[in-house]
């Protein structure tokens, strides 16, 4: 880190070094309430927050795509009374949020195995996706029963499938086409993932498009994490130079 002045709000960040797509483990709501003898569930809501105070804090600065990872494939292991008050959360948010979204330009959209989610949930999020669908100021992409290995598992059927009937050639696959067949097809790969909680893992997370993303790991328990940690990490990654595997050509640095 330079001795450059510490973002403490979006304005001292400089708008032609932002990350274009910022990708977060939203991680530590149980430990949260077990600190202060509450439920999961009440860490959960309160992660909720955090999530209402990230989506603001990215349109507010201009970050055109941010993904949550929501609920994980393994996440449906855990005891159904956490699985069924973590689905009512996200009601609660879609309804909730649905105007506040909308006057906001966001576009809201899912990846991952929605299909899996009870009947409730689907039909509150296509409700949500096609209300906001022309939406363009900011794409708030809710990971939900989604798992990196899952989402490339479908793409090699999908491919297996084609071949089989002749659709693709073998010549024809390269990286753009595996991009085009995740769910991440329209939305550029994450420049940068955050995971919250200090546990310093992927987590089955977005594996294919993290491939060139800055990762910041933070110690601070997701519902604390606030906007003002958030920028600071935005200051921390306008520092980093990245080469995707290239050399320095000493263009970009004084
Ligand atoms: C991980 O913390 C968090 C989750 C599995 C769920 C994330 C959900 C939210 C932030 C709330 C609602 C989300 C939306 C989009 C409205 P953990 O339970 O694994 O925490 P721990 O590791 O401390 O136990």
């Amino acid at each position: 880190m330079s001795s450059k002045r510490i973002p403490r709000d979006g304005d001292d960040l400089d708008p032609g070094r932002l990350p274009r797509h910022v990708a977060m483990i939203m991680d530590g709501n149980g430990r949260w309430a077990k600190k202060r003898l509450l439920n999961r569930i009440q860490g959960h809501e309160k992660g909720a927050d955090t999530v209402r105070a990230m989506v603001e804090a990215c349109r507010e600065i201009g970050i055109p795509f941010l993904t949550l990872y929501a609920f994980s494939t393994e996440n449906w292991q855990r005891p159904k009374r956490e699985v069924d008050a973590l689905m009512a959360l996200l009601i609660k948010f879609l309804e909730n949020e649905r105007d506040e979204l909308q006057k906001n330009g966001i576009r809201l959209a899912a990846i991952g195995e929605v299909e899996r989610l009870p009947g409730k949930v689907r039909r509150a999020l296509d409700e949500v996706m096609a209300a906001t669908a022309a939406n363009d100021k900011l794409r708030l992409i809710l990971a939900l029963s989604y798992g990196g290995r899952a989402e490339i598992v479908r793409m090699a059927r999908f491919l297996a499938e084609a071949a089989a009937t002749g659709k693709v050639q073998a010549e024809e696959i390269d990286h753009d086409w595996v991009g085009r067949h995740l769910y991440t097809s329209d939305v550029p790969d994450p420049d940068i993932l955050i995971r919250t909680s200090g546990e310093m893992r992927v987590s089955n997370f977005l594996l294919w498009q993290i491939a060139y993303a800055e990762f910041h790991f933070t110690p601070t328990l997701w519902p604390d994490f606030g906007k003002e940690e958030f920028y600071r990490i935005l200051g921390d990654y306008q520092q980093r130079e990245r080469r995707f595997g290239k050399v320095d050509t000493g263009a970009d640095t004084a």
